[in-house]
């Protein structure tokens, strides 16, 4: 959980294979890997929906595959490693195997553009995020031995109308994008150059994406954007849906439903949001916040328009309006002039804020961004390594004594499947969102529970139900 990889990186290499019983046999069969955020996680959902819908059928098995796509992350210089090192991987079995196309989607195929099939000899296709419903043209005509990329980025695209496909999913928790791009332009990120100005998708197609996958029994639903506070929907001519409101309509699908959402940027999230919250039990109270750094000086260097007060400040009012709240944040260490001053101001945020959960990573310099043209990259490897380190531990402090506190309480959970580590446990998830373990007996997932806690780990809630709650 505290690994420092894992908010891009940790569902690396996981395959979608959607769909696969509705599928003839004789279909030609794609196999798609994701990479980065949740979001990229969603898009690849849309692909496989128009794939599908295109006739293909989907495999877990790359090597039964006729089309290997592969959905990719920009965000760090690791992560666009790892995707090169699974092109090779891919390059072999091409050789044995000369029809089998391979495409490349995502961010790293819009930042490269067609310098990747320059480049990358054995890319048939590459396709940027806005791009997605040509994708079946596009290997129409690669197949005829073109070269096939689309990468023009869209103002309006938000797959709106796409019913994303849920396999491989555990059928409790479900992600459900409610815009696109974002116009926010921190200094050290790509995403606004992968992903185009900020959209936001039409309130009634979110609200009947997250009632339908309520009737299929799903039980939680996480809205998706970049920055989720500024989703504006305008309506018709006098008609607007903000953030808040969105929340809202969601929220009143149904009690059982839970509600949560990622990202909100510190500057965005309002009162109306915090009171929103407040106002609906089965909002979860759990806020991704991401401060960056805790330094002013390194902050507007970044262009975060906070500082370093302001954001503490934001921390107070959400555990005013909600008391007990989770807060969790994104840091990076060792941006361009970051000082030791700075980086134990950092530090010093996190003892303020004491963080449920944060996704810790070294400052890695993004091609075209702000921050690469206009300043240098002058922190050493060795002490943007040390400086992670001593955040990742003065975290997993704090982590620990997190789930110290809820050590003797009884708390709600839903219950999402089997415990990796034993047939005879379940595991959920708290409103704070922090795994639980308990025993089986005859509860099943999708069901709430409460749970009374006795013991933890650094990462897990052990307890045992204590009563179910009704429906
Ligand atoms: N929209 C989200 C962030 C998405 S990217 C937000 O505004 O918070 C996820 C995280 O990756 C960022 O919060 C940041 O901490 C990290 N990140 C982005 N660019 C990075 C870079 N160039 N080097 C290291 N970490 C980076
Ligand atoms: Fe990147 Fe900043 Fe946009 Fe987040 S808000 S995606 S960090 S530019
Ligand atoms: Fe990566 Fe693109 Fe998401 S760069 S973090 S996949 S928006």
């Amino acid at each position: 959980m505290l690994d420092q990889k894992v908010h891009d990186e940790s569902r690396q290499g996981e395959a979608y294979a959607p769909g696969v019983e509705t599928v003839n046999e004789f279909a030609k069969k794609f196999y798609i890997e994701s990479y980065g955020c949740q979001m990229n996680f969603n898009d690849s959902e849309i692909v496989a929906s128009i794939l599908q819908n295109e006739g293909f059928g989907a495999t877990r098995n790359y090597e039964e595959a006729d089309f290997i796509l592969l959905n990719t992350c920009s965000i760090r210089e690791k992560a666009e490693q790892t995707v090169r090192t699974r092109l090779t991987e891919f390059r072999k079995l091409k050789r044995g195997k000369p029809g089998m196309l391979v495409g490349v989607l995502g961010c790293m195929a819009e930042r490269l553009k067609s310098k990747f099939l320059e480049e990358e000899k054995l890319v048939d296709i590459v396709v940027g995020p806005d791009a997605y419903r040509t994708l079946p043209g596009l290997i129409q005509e690669a197949e005829t031995g073109q070269k096939a990329i689309n990468v023009l980025l869209s103002r309006e695209e938000t797959y709106a109308d796409i019913n994303p496909v849920r396999l491989d999913s555990n059928g409790v928790t479900a992600f459900v994008s409610i815009m696109r791009g974002c116009n926010n332009m921190c200094t050290f990120c790509v995403v606004p150059f992968t992903r185009g100005r900020e959209r936001s998708r039409d309130p009634h197609s979110i609200v009947a994406e997250a009632r339908d996958l309520y009737d299929r029994g799903f039980r939680e639903v996480t809205l998706l954007g970049q920055n989720v506070d500024s989703y504006y929907y305008i309506n018709g001519e006098d008609q607007s849906t903000n953030f808040a409101q969105l929340l809202e309509k969601v929220a009143l699908i149904s009690p059982l439903l839970r509600v949560r959402f990622s990202t909100s940027h510190p500057k965005d999230i309002t009162d109306e949001v915090l009171y929103t919250m407040a106002k609906y039990e089965n909002i979860c109270k759990y806020i991704h916040l991401p401060v960056q750094s805790g330094s002013t000086r390194v902050l507007q260097l970044m262009n975060r328009t906070y500082t370093r007060e302001w954001y503490m400040k934001k921390v107070d009012r959400i555990k005013e309006i909600l008391p007990g709240c989770g807060i969790s944040t994104d840091i990076i260490t060792g941006f361009c002039t970051e000082t030791e001053e700075d980086h134990r101001d950092t530090l010093d945020i996190m003892e303020y804020a004491k963080y449920d959960l944060a996704y810790m990573f070294a400052y890695s310099e993004r091609p075209g961004t702000l921050a690469a043209r206009r300043y240098q990259d002058d922190v050493p490897d060795e002490v943007k390594k040390r400086r992670l380190t001593e955040v990742v531990s003065l975290h997993r402090r704090h982590a620990l004594e997190g789930m110290q506190q809820e050590v003797g309480k009884t708390l709600k959970v839903l219950i999402e499947g089997t415990s990796k580590r034993s047939e005879e446990q379940l595991f959920g998830r708290t409103d704070q969102n922090r795994v639980v373990v308990f025993p089986r007996e005859h509860y099943k997932k999708g069901e709430y529970v409460m749970v009374k806690v006795n013991d933890c780990t650094a990462a897990t809630l052990l307890g045992e139900v204590v009563e179910p709650v009704e429906a």
